[in-house]
């Protein structure tokens, strides 16, 4: 019987254990590159099994929040090597999420204050964080046909500056309603070319990006993250999102990715928000399935123990729990984390949460 403290093979990755640290955006990326305190801030947590990173946006395009980094430029490349540096050298492992907002944006990101990009013309219901503070996203501009084969591009480009930074693997973001997302539901795509319409269609462009990810670093450091039902910045729900994610991940399974990761439920909110049978997911797959939200100790233990899940990826207990691996293994209390100092600030919320004392 595995335990979540076992070691566990992603692909071409190591992992020490089976405890994930979940992406987790902070807003602190000033210039839009990682610096000195982010590093302090993943070094600490690097007992974790394998790290994932803060979304990190693949363009300038991709970016919808205030101050979160990218992964596409020399100067970026540079700062985020001191990060996976540091992972290293304090035995960790860690993937950055590769990441492309789609609609969730706002002018003050994009390219000479353009629309966002996204599947369809319409405006998400939905905020985002900007200077002036939290503001409507803008109307998006849906992508053309002829522009998607770029759109692929900028992911192989972003995961090529990943492995050049040090990154052990990557995670294409195809959750929480971001461009990814937006194309594959039918509560937001509208389409009508080859990217919208049936099942097969919406899939396209995720199923692009991963085989162009693929053959550009290696199915072995490639991953992928899910969210089958969560309505979160306006996704809604799909007609058949059991339909849509089985053939989904029904089609990657060849590509042996390292690992599908997937947020049950209702990202931070309800497992339960509407019923999908995750089963049927990790079935198809095949290979390894990391498993999030709202997981304690005993459904994680519990979970990696009956074979459901092969291991389980933690997000908030992460941000107030730089230890996290080994209080859950003392079963030690859990700091709480402060919603206060989640996105933006200084070390305040962020390096300062202390480690149980030896
Ligand atoms: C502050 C914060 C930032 C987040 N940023 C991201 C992100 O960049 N990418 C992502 O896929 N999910 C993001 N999430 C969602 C988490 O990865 C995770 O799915 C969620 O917190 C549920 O897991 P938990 O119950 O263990 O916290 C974020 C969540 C929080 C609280």
């Amino acid at each position: 019987m595995p335990s979540l403290f076992d070691p566990l093979q992603l692909g071409a990755v190591s992992l020490a254990n089976r405890i994930v640290m979940a992406p987790l955006t902070r807003n602190r990326s000033q210039g839009l590159v990682p610096g000195p305190l982010a590093v302090e801030y993943y070094r600490q947590r690097a007992t974790a099994g394998l790290i994932i990173s803060e979304g990190a946006q693949i363009t300038q395009e991709g970016q919808g929040y205030l101050d979160t980094p990218g992964i596409h430029t020399p100067e970026q490349i540079a700062a985020w090597k001191k990060v996976t540096d540091a992972v290293h050298e304090a035995g960790g492992k860690i993937a950055v999420q590769l990441w492309h907002v789609g609609r969730i944006s706002h002018a003050e990101f994009q390219p000479e204050g353009a629309k966002p990009l996204s599947s369809t013309n319409r405006q998400a219901n939905s905020k985002t964080f900007t200077k002036e503070g939290f503001v409507d996203v803008a109307a998006p501009r849906a992508l053309k046909t002829e522009e998607l084969p770029g759109v692929v591009q900028s992911y192989v480009h972003a995961a090529r500056a990943a492995i050049e930074a040090g990154f052990d693997a990557v995670e294409v973001h195809g959750a929480n309603g971001y461009l990814l997302d937006q194309f594959l539901r039918d509560s937001i795509n509208d389409r009508t070319d080859a990217y919208g319409g049936s099942i097969q269609n919406r899939a396209r462009l995720l199923l692009e990006v991963m085989q162009a990810i693929v053959a550009a670093i290696g199915a072995d450091r490639t991953g992928l993250r899910l969210s089958p039902v969560t309505p979160v910045n306006d996704a809604g729900q799909d007609s058949d999102a059991q339909a849509l994610f089985n053939y989904v991940v029904e089609q990657l399974s060849p590509l042996k990715l390292a690992f599908l990761h997937v947020i049950e439920g209702q990202t931070g909110g309800p497992r339960d928000v509407a019923p999908f049978d995750y089963a049927a997911l990790r079935e198809r797959f095949k290979g390894p399935y990391i498993a999030n939200n709202g997981y304690t100790r005993d459904m994680a233990l519990a979970a990696v123990a009956d074979g459901s899940v092969d291991a389980v990826a933690f997000g908030r207990s992460f941000i107030s729990n730089p230890d996290l691996v080994r209080r859950l293994r003392l079963n030690a209390p859990l700091q709480k984390a402060n919603s206060a100092t989640m996105y933006g600030g200084g070390a305040e919320g962020y390096t300062d949460y202390p480690a149980l004392a030896d």
